[in-house]
């Protein structure tokens, strides 16, 4: 069915892959995305589909109330999918301000649009959709054995995850109260291409490629639940199709790893890839302990029972080939990876738009 959706955020890691998948797969879908353009998101990988016909680009705050209801109206979106969020748990502890006011004013911002737009008196909402796209770190965290439901209660433990629980609960109770056609989806750890080299593998892919130290936070034994990004992306266009109003949906890959075996495993991949280091070391020499997080969640690990029986959606990748493509990636894009490292990626859009 045609839908004219807004992604916001849509210049991020997953918003990019997103993006994508939605051009190719969806011929009568037209694609909105807001985009703010911090320091995550990076107009250089969407710029082979800059001129797409079904692709509009807008720089642009969520939090810009008066913007946001201009685009639902001049674009008349009758779906969102909302990406756009500080999303680096380490940059929560350090800075929490900009996390509550994208995280949950913007939420809020784009809430009120949709209210205001799909909910007035005489308007056809019945194939509106608002996906809110949130994780998995609002449940806390667990210890060595269970499942993180859709039951699980609210626990979450970092600024991060406390500004994504908050704006679950908007989201819902704006379903309950205005009836809003909302759909959520709580995700586990992504990995894939365009992904920030602020987050553990991009990060140890560059450093392990540069032959800088890998830094692993405390024993390393904290355990992610890692699902390729374009079975997220899928995953995600399939709650939009067929997801119930008002449902929550987790989606997790079942590949639970301590950090420490992800570190090694890059290591190895790339040994095999490029060859050892010039010292000849393997690179897993360079794994360097250093202080913990603060707050540091000891286990991730998702039940994705709910999707895979009500919508037919389970992983097409397995943690080995995910990994292996994710590798390639990165190898064959090693200029993507400079333009962010050295910071000219902000040059591309700052020649456009300003600062
Ligand atoms: P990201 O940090 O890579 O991208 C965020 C994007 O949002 C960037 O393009 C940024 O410019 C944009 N943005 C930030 N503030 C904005 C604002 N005020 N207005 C408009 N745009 C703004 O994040 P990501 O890893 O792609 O995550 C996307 C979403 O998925 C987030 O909501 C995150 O909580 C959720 N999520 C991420 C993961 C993961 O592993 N990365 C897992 C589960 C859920
Ligand atoms: O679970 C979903 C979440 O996954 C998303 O909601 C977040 O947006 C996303 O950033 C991610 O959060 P994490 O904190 O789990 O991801 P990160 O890549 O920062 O860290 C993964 C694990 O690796 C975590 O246990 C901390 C550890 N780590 C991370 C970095 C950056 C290290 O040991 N060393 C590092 O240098």
């Amino acid at each position: 069915m045609a839908k004219t959706v807004l992604v916001t955020g849509g210049c991020g890691f997953i918003g990019v892959n997103f993006v994508r998948l939605l051009l190719e797969s969806r011929e009568d879908w037209q694609v909105v995305n807001i985009d703010k353009l911090t320091y995550a998101g990076n107009l250089q990988s969407l710029q082979d589909v800059a001129h797409h016909p079904r692709y509009h680009f807008v720089r642009g705050d969520i939090c810009d109330g008066v913007l946001v209801e201009e685009l639902f109206s001049r674009f008349t979106i009758d779906t969102v999918v909302h990406f756009a969020a500080e999303s680096h748990v380490d940059r929560s502890i350090t800075g929490p301000a900009a996390f509550i006011q994208t995280n949950i004013l913007g939420t809020f911002t784009l809430l009120e649009a949709a209210r205001k737009q799909w909910l007035s008196e005489g308007r056809e909402n019945r194939h509106c959709r608002f996906l809110h796209v949130s994780t998995d770190e609002v449940y806390g965290s667990l210890g060595d054995a269970g499942f993180f439901t859709e039951q699980t209660c609210y626990d979450p433990r970092s600024p991060y995850s406390a500004s994504k629980a908050s704006s679950d609960h908007l989201v819902r109770a704006y379903f309950h109260t205005y009836g809003l056609p909302i759909l959520i989806t709580n995700c586990s750890n992504n990995y894939g291409p365009y992904q920030f080299p602020e987050k553990l593998i991009p990060l140890i892919l560059n450093n392990a490629l540069q032959g800088k130290e890998l830094p692993v936070y405390g024993d390393g034994g904290n355990i992610r639940d890692w699902l390729y990004v374009r079975d997220h992306c899928e995953a995600i266009v399939k709650v939009v199709e067929q997801g119930r109003v008002g449902e929550a949906y987790n989606i997790g890959g079942h590949n639970e790893k301590k950090n420490l075996e992800v570190v090694e495993l890059l290591c190895d991949m790339l040994d095999a890839k490029v060859g050892m280091l010039q010292s000849g070391k393997p690179r897993k020499s360079l794994v360097t302990f250093v202080r913990d997080r603060p707050g540091h969640d000891r286990r991730y690990a998702i039940d994705a029972g709910k999707i895979a029986e009500e919508l037919g959606w389970t992983p097409k990748f397995t943690f080995e080939t995910g990994m292996d493509k994710t590798v390639d990636w990165y190898l064959d894009n090693r200029t993507w990876l400079e333009s962010v490292m050295d910071g000219s990626y902000r040059q591309y859009y700052e020649k456009m738009y300003g600062r």
